[in-house]
């Protein structure tokens, strides 16, 4: 028995030694694996950086491509603008019968050739806005006015283009709506492109045209029309450049597809942003939400006390 334990021992001994030896070579080849991942992962980064670099060249690429496109268009627009003025001036002189007088057909002829003109015109301008908002080229310029003023100068430009009985435009009292300090030639801009969309794409039934407080910071204007309104599939589409639905009513009106594009990016940039609703045969709601002070202006309205007072008044009473 006590002769057996130092043989026992080394036995033991030798036991151990085996283990730590296959431990170590798992070891090695464990050592191994991973320079062989390390391996494989410097290669993995390096391909990141490449296609990092690649991608930082097509953004760039992307930028000079819409940078071109930006000048294009307002070089293009720009040099639109003095022939089509001529032709308009001239139009005019020639239908104030300046040069002398006209026959019934010249006149037709001629308002036909104004009234082209000024299509082309609006176009023109719309595509030099949408190039100077792309730039950042276009500011803001902020004032506080009220939105009775807006919706009567609105109402104005309006009526003498509602030549039919069977659509009606109602402009509804905005009530318990603050002053607000934003670009009024800005949203007036927004409106009267929803507003002559509603009427272009409405036979019969109403425009209704609403202001309403979304919260402390925020306004909600929306054009709801009974016309034709917008199938499902295309709503995610309609605020992008150029984008026309076709049927019967967008035949009959020309158009180049702008004034809503042209209309989300300027709500954007008021700091707001834009909206639709639309039920093909039922109607649709466009709206624009802004904030009340633009820019986060903290100002209250330049007033007298007492009209300040009124102000804070209207701002809690809903
Ligand atoms: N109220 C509406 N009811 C039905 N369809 C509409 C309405 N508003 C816009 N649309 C559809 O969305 C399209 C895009 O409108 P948008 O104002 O951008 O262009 P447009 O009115 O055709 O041309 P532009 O405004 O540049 O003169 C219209 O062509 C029309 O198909
Ligand atoms: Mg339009």
């Amino acid at each position: 028995m006590m002769v057996d334990q130092p043989r026992e021992n080394q036995e033991q001994c030798r036991a151990l030694q085996e283990e730590i030896q296959t431990l170590r070579a798992q070891l090695d080849r464990r050592r191994e694996e991973i320079a062989e991942l390390n391996a494989e992962l410097a290669e993995t980064n390096k391909g990141v950086v490449v296609l990092y670099a690649e991608l930082d060249d097509k953004a760039e690429a992307l930028r000079q491509a819409s940078d071109l496109k930006s000048r294009f268009l307002s070089y293009m627009s720009h040099e639109f603008r003095t022939p089509l003025g001529a032709i308009r001036t001239i139009s005019r002189i020639l239908l104030d019968r300046m040069d002398g007088p006209l026959s019934d057909e010249q006149e037709r002829q001629v308002r036909f050739i104004q009234q082209s003109a000024t299509e082309l015109n609006q176009m023109v301008d719309d595509l030099l806005d949408l190039a100077k908002i792309e730039a950042g080229r276009i500011s803001v310029s902020p004032a506080w006015f009220e939105m009775v003023d807006l919706f009567a100068a609105l109402r104005g430009m309006f009526k003498p283009l509602l030549t039919t009985t069977t659509v009606s435009l109602i402009f509804e009292e905005p009530a318990d709506l603050p002053r607000i300090y934003t670009d009024d030639k800005k949203l007036s801009q927004i409106l009267r492109n929803y507003i002559s969309n509603a009427l272009k794409f409405t036979q019969q039934g109403t425009v209704r045209v609403t202001a309403r407080r979304q919260d402390d910071d925020a306004v909600t204007f929306s054009v709801s029309d009974t016309g034709i309104g917008i199938a499902q599939e295309h709503h995610a589409a309609i605020f992008q450049d150029f984008i026309q639905i076709d049927s019967p009513l967008q035949r009959k009106w020309r158009g180049t597809g702008l004034g809503l594009s042209l209309s989300k990016k300027i709500a954007e940039l008021l700091g707001g942003s834009v909206a639709m609703t639309s039920e093909p045969g039922a109607g649709s709601t466009f709206s624009v939400t802004i904030p009340i002070r633009f820019g986060g202006e903290q100002a209250t309205p330049p007033s007298l006390p007492e009209r300040r007072a009124g102000d804070r008044r209207e701002l809690h009473a809903e």
